[in-house]
């Protein structure tokens, strides 16, 4: 069944790149109203503009820093008054961090904190009362190091573990309101999340993803697509019943690491 979004309005975070862009792509395809998010002024504009290019609708751009309080309230007041409803939310924007307890400093954590954490609950809170009237649903964007222990992701795998507990929980406390509230957790994906980690070059990029590639027992990386695809499903009405869910688009990545870690382990014993 090909979902339809003609009736719906979407927020989506994280919009001017990678993941979020290939969201909002695909759910301006499918008809949908948009509003999106981002920080970079010009990459919004340039993904609003591919979005308009599929229907003729003009997306709402919002240039707001959800890692803060004002940007989280701006967010939420902008869609609101221009649409004047809400059917769906994605919880995309996010940034990533590669410490560990011996490196770290209060900076990266509330960093990693304020956007992954505290940014979606204080924009969530805001928008569930619109998503209560139009019976919409929420999609949070995690990943599989919220479940998956991977060393040198701390504390982003930490952040990723909250955000699941918190999509599980309020799929319960909403579900007798109507809303539901699923999270989608991608595995190695093409996008520019390692590139602001790192200093690699285009090249040195490529042949990490190379080598990501050699764990995924599917023997690809996702691309945002991969990921886009599960979040309008999740959002559209084909999902009626599902709610509270936690799906992995990874290539089958999470159950190989778990499995060659258990693996070492064993070794060392
Ligand atoms: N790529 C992967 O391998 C992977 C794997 C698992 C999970 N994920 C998750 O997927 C989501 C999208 O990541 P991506 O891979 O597409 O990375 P990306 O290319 O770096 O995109 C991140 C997006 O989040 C936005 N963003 C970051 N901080 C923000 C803030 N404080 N306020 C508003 N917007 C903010 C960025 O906007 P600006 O550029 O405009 O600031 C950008 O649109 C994240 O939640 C990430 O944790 C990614």
């Amino acid at each position: 069944m090909v979902a339809d979004f003609t009736s719906k309005v979407v927020l989506v975070t994280g919009a001017s790149t990678g993941i979020g862009e290939a969201i909002a792509l695909l759910f301006a395809k499918l008809g949908a109203k948009l509003a999106l998010v981002g920080r970079n002024v010009e990459n919004l504009a340039n993904v609003a503009k591919r979005c308009e290019a599929e229907k003729g609708l003009k997306p709402l751009q919002i240039v707001a820093d959800l890692a803060t309080d004002a940007g989280c309230d701006k967010t939420a007041m902008d869609t609101i008054l221009y649409f004047g409803r809400l059917t769906g939310c994605v919880n995309n924007a996010g940034v990533g961090a590669r410490t560990n307890i011996l490196l770290t400093d209060m900076q990266t954590y509330d960093r990693v904190f304020n956007t992954n954490v505290r940014g979606v609950y204080n924009l969530t809170r805001q928008l569930v009362p619109e998503l209560i009237k139009s019976k919409g649903n929420i999609v949070n964007i995690s990943s599989i190091s919220g479940s998956a222990v991977s060393v040198g992701s701390l504390p982003y795998s930490m952040t990723k573990a909250a955000l699941d507990h918190f999509s599980k929980l309020i799929a319960l406390e909403l579900a007798p309101r109507g809303v539901r509230v699923n999270t989608v957790s991608p595995g190695v994906t093409v996008s520019k999340f390692v590139q602001r980690l790192t200093d690699y070059t285009e090249e040195q990029y490529k042949e990490w993803l190379e080598e990501a590639r050699r764990s995924v027992p599917l023997g690809q990386v996702c691309t945002g697509e991969d990921v886009a695809k599960m979040v309008v499903h999740l959002a559209s009405d084909d999902s009626a019943l599902v709610t509270g869910t936690i799906v992995q688009v990874d290539g089958g990545l999470q159950y190989n690491t778990v499995g060659s870690l258990m693996q070492k382990q064993i070794k060392t014993k």
